[in-house]
């Protein structure tokens, strides 16, 4: 069978064929039918709109691997800074380029004074601390000369370096500042995932439990990278305007803060806090069945089977409440999954626990309030983001993104008068 599609233009009889390559083949095919012919495709349901070698991903096998390697192999054996290596460099280090790597990252975590003690006093008492977040990104991109230099390989990795390692220093000073505590200044010796909780919480003599700092890391490697989810193409989107990367990963940050996206994990522990017992699961189920709401932290556009970042997760989460204690809310989300994977509503529509299904009883545990859920899935997703925009430079095939549109308004029409209408 010849790798190919045929389409008719049945208005006119044009046939135009071309090869079908990965499952995929060109749109250029509808325009060489007709220049005036575009495809209908919100959501880009079908639209796929860039090649990429980072992340891959099959839905209706449950399969997710950056770089080739499974997310399971990762989440056991990796750390999240050597993913992040990974997904930038397509290869993972070698000891002196992991060395080289973890030292470059380390010493590039603390921010300017002026984003502390001026940026942030600027926000209300009680502003939500993801878009502190969304904001303080940003800013991050006007402290420094070379952040529109785009052109330049150096400045790139500079850039890149400054959004990792800064982003946990940002997001904690979002915290801090949310609760009225003094800031904690990075600590060069810890690991990244143990500054991150150094910062978040040292208070006197806190010392980071090993086990929570395992857990952090390992959640910062599940959310490194998605391929192009909604946060990741509004960074392609607006990379692909040539702006400074803080500015688009603030765009992609602000995607991402959506209850649809990486929103969904705060949505899910008010969901189940609002379910309140677990005899009320069923009801809560019926609930969502009648159209009153979604049960959040279930479906995925793409996997279509069980999430498995979802079941990584899952187990993770044990190993936090061996430290923490359990989640009270935990019966209830197991309940919950048990009840909605046997309903027929649920089956038929291939509706699944997500990552977000868990995450937020984690967190939960580990003391973080729920408004620092997203800015969580936020700090790690940075280093997609910024592997997607260094793709993008990098494609021959881009260019600034500019889809066409369906016009469904008037026909030209005559103004009125305001006194005649
Ligand atoms: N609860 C109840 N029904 C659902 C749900 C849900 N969570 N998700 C989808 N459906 C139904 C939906 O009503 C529709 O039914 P019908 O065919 O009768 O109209 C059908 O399933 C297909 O839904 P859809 O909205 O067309 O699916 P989508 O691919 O556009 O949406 C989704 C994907 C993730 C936005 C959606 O499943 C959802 O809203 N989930 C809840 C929010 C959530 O957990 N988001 C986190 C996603 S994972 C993290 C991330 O990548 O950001």
């Amino acid at each position: 069978m010849p790798d190919t599609i045929t389409i008719t233009d049945d208005r006119t009889g044009k046939t135009v064929t071309v090869p079908i390559t990965d499952g995929v083949f060109p749109s250029s095919a509808i325009r060489e039918l007709d220049p005036n012919l575009y495809v209908y495709d919100p959501a880009y349901l079908s639209t796929a709109s860039c090649r990429s070698s980072i992340t891959y991903l099959d839905g209706d096998n449950g399969i997710l691997r950056y770089r080739g390697y499974p997310i399971e192999q990762l989440a056991e054996h990796s750390t999240y800074l050597e993913v992040a290596y990974l997904l930038l460099n397509g290869e993972l280090p070698t000891a002196e380029q992991l060395s080289i790597w973890v030292d470059d990252i380390t010493h590039h975590t603390f921010i300017h004074e002026n984003m502390r003690k001026r940026f942030v006093d600027g926000f209300h008492y009680d502003a939500h601390p993801m878009g502190m977040f969304v904001s303080a990104i940003a800013a991050l991109g006007t402290f420094y000369e070379d952040a529109k230099a785009i052109g330049d390989p150096d400045a790139r990795h500079n850039s890149i370096v400054r959004l990792i390692a800064k982003s946990p220093t940002l997001a904690a000073m979002c915290y801090r500042f949310s609760v009225g505590l003094p800031f904690n200044y990075p600590d060069n010796d810890l690991t990244y995932p143990a500054n991150f909780l150094n910062m978040m919480w040292k208070i006197g003599d806190y010392e980071v439990h090993p086990a929570l700092e395992r857990a952090m890391d390992v959640l910062f490697i599940l959310h490194a990278d998605h391929e192009q989810n909604c946060g990741t193409t509004a960074m392609r989107v607006v990379g692909s305007s040539q702006a400074d990367p803080y500015s688009a990963a603030a765009a992609a940050a602000s995607a991402l803060y959506g209850p649809l996206h990486g929103g969904a994990n705060e949505a899910v522990v008010r969901m189940l806090a609002d379910i309140g017992t677990i005899d009320q699961v069923p009801a809560f189920i019926d609930s969502v069945k009648a159209g009153a709401g979604r049960l959040m932290g279930f479906g995925h556009r793409v996997y279509k089977n069980y999430d498995p970042r979802a079941a990584i997760i899952k187990s993770a989460a044990y190993d936090v409440f061996e430290v923490t204690g359990k989640n009270p809310l935990l019966d209830i989300a197991l309940a919950l999954e048990e009840t909605a994977l046997s309903d027929p509503y649920f089956v038929d529509r291939r509706l699944y626990p997500n990552v977000d299904f868990y995450s937020g009883l984690i967190y939960q545990a580990m003391g973080f309030p729920i408004e620092m859920f997203t800015v969580l899935f936020a700090i790690p997703r940075t280093v997609g983001w910024l592997a997607h925009w260094d793709e993008l430079l990098n494609d021959s095939d881009q260019k600034i993104s500019r889809p066409r549109q369906w016009y469904t308004g008037e026909a030209e029409r005559d103004y009125i008068a305001v006194a005649d209408r």
